[in-house]
């Protein structure tokens, strides 16, 4: 049986990727955090939480992802963890340098030590690219330039280059995922498609009455998550390392997100939305778009959600959430609380 160890499991993809590598038969460990609410609802959604072993892991504390690595004995590395929010890193900009950048070289050189025939997935992004496809004016493909335009943008392209120097330092299969934005009813409530897709919900059934957002015009190429991890899989798997991006091929401005989430309930979002300054950016990437032909010929992977779908998936997938709130329903995100054992079991959870 191969083991698997994802940093940052928790989160929106780490939960679709324990799902998919349980699924195929994988040992699943998983970092995460004390956090003073315990965040262990995506994986409590994805049926997974008694399923992984969940291990005390920060990305600051080069020992607990040493331990991280001794205990799960891993044959692949999806490191995810990171802070994720563009936005928060122009408020904490040294500390997203810190958790998204120079965490990488903690966890390669703690490889290095550990486990170095480990494979290791890196979760780059198409932040990196800034407004080189304003530029260009064609969908971005791994060879063009970098022009980071934010804090976190910087951060992940120095991870980026770290995995590209132990590959050929040290001859780590180490990949760059490039990953254009992807979505899921488990987002964050602070990204865009789901801030929108809630308070559409909300306003639906009557709960808010105003959607407050930010820049309208900027437009992203959004793929579904479920999807986007299966590429990461697949990425691990291959003869030999490289870097890939993964992207739909197509993109819609905030504007045209907020207007098919109204569409999908019936309203006219005119009625509803007003732009608030506090919601911009210092410097917004005004456009990314991304070609996945080297994904399609390497890896075989192809996207099959489209945008409309989409967004009608995460509208609806509200909807539901909020009708059963109404109902008197706790919403998933309350529940669950850590285990038991997790009193008992003081390095590692096994549940
Ligand atoms: P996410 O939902 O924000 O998850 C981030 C994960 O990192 C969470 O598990 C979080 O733990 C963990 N984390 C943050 N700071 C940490 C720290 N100091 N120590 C330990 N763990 C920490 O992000 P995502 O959407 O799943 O994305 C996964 C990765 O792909 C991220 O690196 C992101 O930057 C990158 N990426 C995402 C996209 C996208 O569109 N989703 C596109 C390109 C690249 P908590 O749950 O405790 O906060
Ligand atoms: N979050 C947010 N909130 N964004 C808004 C709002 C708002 O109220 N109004 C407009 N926007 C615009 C932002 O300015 C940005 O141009 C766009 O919506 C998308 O914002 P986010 O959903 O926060 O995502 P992101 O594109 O900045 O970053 C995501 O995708 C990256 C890949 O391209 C994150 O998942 C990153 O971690 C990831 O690397």
């Amino acid at each position: 049986m191969k083991s698997a160890l994802i940093t940052g499991i928790t989160g929106q993809d780490g939960a679709y990727l324990a799902k998919l590598l349980t699924g195929k038969g994988y040992s699943v460990y998983g970092t995460y955090r004390r956090l003073s609410t315990p965040n262990l609802w995506r994986l409590q959604d994805q049926g997974v939480f008694g399923k992984v072993h969940l291990i005390p892991a920060d990305l600051g504390d080069f020992g607990s992802l040493g331990e991280a690595l001794e205990v799960s004995e891993p044959d692949e590395i999806y490191h995810l963890a990171a802070q994720s929010f563009v936005e928060a890193s122009f408020e904490t900009p040294v500390a997203t340098g810190d958790a998204t950048g120079l965490a990488t070289t903690r966890i390669l050189e703690a490889i290095r030590q550990h486990c170095p025939d480990a494979r290791f997935y890196f979760a780059a992004t198409s932040e990196m690219f800034g407004d080189a496809g304003s530029t260009l004016g064609r969908p971005l493909k791994e060879t063009d330039p970098f022009h980071p335009m934010s804090p976190y943008a910087s951060a992940k392209l120095y991870g980026y280059w770290l995995t590209k120097t132990y590959r050929e330092a040290y001859n780590f299969f180490a990949v760059n995922g490039i990953l254009f934005n992807h979505e899921s009813p488990l987002r964050g409530l602070e990204f865009v498609t789901r801030k929108i897709t809630n308070e559409v919900a909300k306003i639906s059934l009557r709960i808010s009455k105003k959607l407050r957002l930010g820049n309208l015009e900027a437009s992203r190429d959004w793929g579904y998550a479920p999807e986007y991890v299966e590429a990461m899989w697949r990425m691990l798997q291959s003869r030999k390392p490289g870097d890939y991006i993964v992207a739909t091929g197509k993109s819609h401005t905030v504007g045209e997100f907020v207007e098919k989430a109204f569409e999908v309930v019936g309203l006219d979002w005119r009625k509803h939305v007003s732009v608030d300054k506090r919601f911009f950016r210092p410097l917004d990437v005004p456009t990314l778009t991304g070609n996945p032909s080297k994904a399609k010929k390497a890896l075989g992977w192809a996207p099959k959600v489209v945008f409309d779908d989409l967004v009608s998936l995460m509208v609806k997938t509200e909807v539901d959430r909020w009708r059963r709130w109404k109902k008197g329903e706790r919403f998933p995100w309350d529940a669950p609380n850590y285990p038991s054992e997790s009193r008992i079991l003081t390095r590692t959870l096994r549940m």
